[in-house]
C-alpha cells in the first residue's frame, strides 16, 4: 500500500524565476501527514534539512578529486561550483605509477596503474574525513556535472534517506540526511537491483528527471523500482542499492570513512575502487558486514562523456585531441550546470532537455516501506 505523505503543489511549473523560488518554498511548503503516532513522525521535521542549502550541501565538506596539472578540469569545477553556490576542497588525483609496490592493495599489477591511482585518490579522500574529524564529506570526481537545482533535489533525497534509514526518533538528526548511514551513493553509472524488503521513497512528477527512455546507464533497476507506480515516467526513487558501479559522487559519514579504509585498504582488497564500493553495499545489505548504503535512481551527479580532452593521457599530442566547445551536459541531467553555466552567469533563462516529452503534473512524494522477507 502506498501512503502519500507529502504533497508539493508548488513544484508543478519550472521556469527560471520559479526555479529559484521553489528552493525558498521548500521545505516550509510541504505538509506533514496527519500524525499516525508512528516512529517515523520525526522524518517530517524540516529543521536540520535546511543545512542542505549551505555551501557544502549539508555535508562537512566536499572533496573534488582532481589530477594535478588538469587545471582545465579545475577551472570548469570552479565555474560550476561558483554558479551553484558550492564550496569544496581539492583532493589531488594520484598517478598509480608513483605508488610504491609495497603500498599497493591486494594483487595490483603494474598494468593496473591507473586503477591503483584512482583507488588511492579515493582512499585519500576517505582518510581526509578522519584527519579533519568531519561528520561527513561528499566525494566527487572532477568530470562531474549536476543539476542547477541540486540543493532542492538533495533536500528531497534527504526526506527519502531519513525514511529509508528509519532514523532514531529525534526531531533533529545530526546529519540532515538522517543518521546511521555509511554511504550515500549519489552519482553512479548503474545501480544493482535492490534486495528485499524493498523500501522505496518516491519522488514522482519530478521536472528534473529524464523521462523514461532518455536515461542512460550500464544497466538499471528501473522496472523493479517503479513497476507498480502509475504514470512512473518521471519518478525518481530513493532506496538501498545492493551494489552499483562508477564513483562519480558519493558521501561518506565519519564511520563510513573508517569502514571504507578498513575494508578497502587495511584489509586485503583486490579490485577497482568502485567494485569495492559496490561490495560494501552488497555485503551490508546481506548483513555480512555493518555497512549502510542509500542510493537514488537515477543518480543526481553524473560524469560527462565523449569529450576526449577530459581523458587523462598527457602523452596524446594536443592537436590529435578534439577540443569540444560548450561541452553538453552529462547523461540523466535535465538542467545540467554545464549546459547552463553561461545562462547562469548572464542571468538568462535556463535550458532544459527533453522538455514537453512527458506530461508532468504536480510533484508528489511518498514512502512505501515494502514487505518483509
Ligand atoms: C553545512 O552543514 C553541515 C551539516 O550541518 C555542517 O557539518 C557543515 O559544516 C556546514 N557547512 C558550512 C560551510 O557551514
Ligand atoms: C546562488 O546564490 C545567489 C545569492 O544568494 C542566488 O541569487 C542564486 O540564485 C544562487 N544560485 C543557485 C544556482 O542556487
Ligand atoms: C571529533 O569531533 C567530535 C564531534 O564534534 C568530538 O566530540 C571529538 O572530540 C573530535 N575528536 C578530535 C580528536 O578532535
Ligand atoms: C512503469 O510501470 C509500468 C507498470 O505500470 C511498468 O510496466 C513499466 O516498466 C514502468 N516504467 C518504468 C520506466 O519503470
Ligand atoms: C503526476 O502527473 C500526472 C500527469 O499530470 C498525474 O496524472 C499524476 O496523478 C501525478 N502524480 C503521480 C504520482 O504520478
Amino acid at each position: 500500500m502506498f501512503k502519500p505523505l507529502l504533497f508539493i503543489a508548488a513544484f508543478a511549473i519550472l521556469s527560471l524565476g520559479f526555479h529559484f523560488q521553489r528552493e525558498r518554498l521548500f521545505p516550509s511548503s510541504y505538509h506533514p501527514a496527519p500524525s499516525t503516532g508512528s516512529t517515523q513522525d520525526h522524518v517530517l521535521s524540516p529543521n536540520s534539512i535546511q543545512a542542505i542549502y549551505n555551501s557544502t550541501l549539508g555535508f562537512g565538506d566536499i572533496y573534488m578529486i582532481n589530477m594535478p596539472g588538469r587545471t582545465d578540469k579545475l577551472d570548469a569545477l570552479r565555474l560550476f561550483t561558483s554558479v551553484t553556490n558550492i564550496s569544496y576542497t581539492v583532493v589531488p588525483g594520484i598517478d598509480g605509477k608513483e605508488i610504491p609496490h609495497v603500498a599497493w592493495p591486494g594483487f595490483y599489477k603494474e598494468d593496473l596503474a591507473s586503477r591503483t591511482g584512482s583507488w588511492r585518490a579515493h582512499m585519500n579522500a576517505a582518510a581526509s574525513i578522519l584527519d579533519n574529524n568531519l561528520s561527513s564529506a561528499l566525494i566527487v570526481e572532477d568530470d562531474a556535472d549536476w543539476d542547477v537545482s541540486l540543493k532542492t533535489q538533495l533536500t528531497q533525497f534527504a526526506l527519502g534517506s531519513r525514511h529509508i534509514l528509519n532514523a532514531p526518533a529525534s526531531s533533529e538528526p545530526l546529519s540532515p540526511y538522517g543518521d546511521g548511514w555509511d554511504m550515500l551513493w549519489l552519482g553512479h553509472c548503474a545501480q544493482d537491483l535492490p534486495s528485499k524488503p524493498l523500501a522505496r521513497f518516491f519522488i514522482a512528477n519530478d521536472t528534473t528527471m529524464p523521462p523514461a527512455g532518455r536515461r542512460w546507464g550500464l544497466w538499471n533497476p528501473e522496472e523493479i523500482l517503479t513497476y507498480d507506480v502509475l504514470h512512473n515516467h518521471t519518478t525518481r526513487v530513493v532506496y538501498r542499492p545492493a551494489g552499483g558501479v562508477c564513483s562519480y559522487a558519493y558521501a561518506l559519514s565519519y564511520t563510513g570513512a573508517q569502514k571504507m579504509l578498513y575494508h578497502l585498504s587495511y584489509s586485503h582488497f583486490d579490485g577497482p575502487f568502485d567494485v569495492g564500493q559496490a561490495g560494501l553495499c552488497k555485503r551490508g545489505r546481506k548483513g555480512e558486514i555493518d555497512y549502510s548504503c542509500v542510493g537514488v535512481y537515477p543518480g543526481l551527479i553524473h560524469a560527462v562523456f565523449g569529450d576526449n580532452d577530459m581523458v587523462y593521457d598527457p602523452t596524446t599530442p594536443r592537436k590529435e585531441r578534439e577540443k569540444k566547445k560548450g561541452t553538453p551536459s552529462a547523461p540523466n541531467l535535465v538542467f545540467g550546470v554545464r549546459e547552463n553555466v553561461r545562462n547562469l552567469i548572464e542571468g538568462k533563462e535556463l535550458v532544459g532537455r527533453w522538455q514537453g516529452e512527458e506530461e508532468i503534473g504536480e510533484m508528489e512524494m511518498w514512502f512505501d516501506e515494502g514487505k518483509g522477507e
